[in-house]
């Protein structure tokens, strides 16, 4: 399941981290490539030693755990370190995949929360290539794509302005994609019956489903 997630930065912090991100140090992208895709990475990121980095990264990581959407979508049970990713016209990012264990956590959610508005920039698209075709999103400033970790992707060639983005990966509490997304619908519906029946019997016994599946399913 791939979701867009809206206002997961509100504007005013956004400008801020954006400001914030200006005084710091940013690095060739390749250097956290491994082999192959340091053949197709051609971006900039943060400096992981950069300590002005760090507090944005866990500014980030709270939003996004605090988000109930994403919580429902990704069911995380720790997060990577946020990469804080700068594109400029010429760059890009080729066609790869995302490694399966980072920094020896398994990596089964990716996300990109894009932090630059898009009419400031052209091309700079993250494409997922699914059998059905390419997908291309851009989305606000502030707003994020999640989509599961096993999707080859790639982020088209910026031809104006610049692209700054925050991308990481989550290890989820449910590995399998389609037990997340079943997990998603259910707790969806049960919430919507709540908010129109209130405390049901019905809903109970959604709730019940809900709770056991995840117990039966859940590593942690
Ligand atoms: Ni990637």
């Amino acid at each position: 399941m791939r979701i867009a997630i809206g206002n997961v930065i509100g504007q005013t912090e956004l400008a801020e981290l954006r400001t914030a991100l200006d005084n710091v140090r940013f690095l060739d992208g390749r250097a956290t490539a491994g082999y192959a895709a340091r053949e197709v990475k051609d971006n900039r990121q943060a400096d992981p030693l950069d300590r002005k980095a760090a507090a944005l990264r866990a500014l980030v990581a709270e939003k996004m755990l605090s988000n109930e959407l994403f919580r429902l979508a990704a069911r995380p049970k720790q997060l990577s370190p946020i990469l804080f990713s700068r594109y400029e016209p010429g760059r890009k990012y080729g066609s790869h995949v995302d490694d399966a264990i980072m920094g020896g956590m398994r990596a089964d959610v990716s996300f990109t929360l894009f932090l630059s508005d898009p009419g400031s920039y052209d091309g700079g698209e993250l494409v997922i290539e699914t059998p059905a075709g390419d997908e291309a999103i851009k989305l606000e400033a502030g707003s994020m794509i999640v989509y599961p970790a096993t999707s080859l992707h790639h982020v088209a060639e910026i031809t104006r302005g610049e692209r700054l983005a925050a991308v990481g990966w989550a290890r989820s509490f449910i590995r399998d994609e389609a037990k997340r997304e079943l997990l998603f619908d259910l707790d969806t519906a049960r919430s919507r019956l709540f908010a129109r029946k209130g405390k049901s019997e019905d809903y109970d016994l959604l709730s019940k489903s809900s709770a056991n599946l995840l117990r039966m399913w859940a590593e942690d």
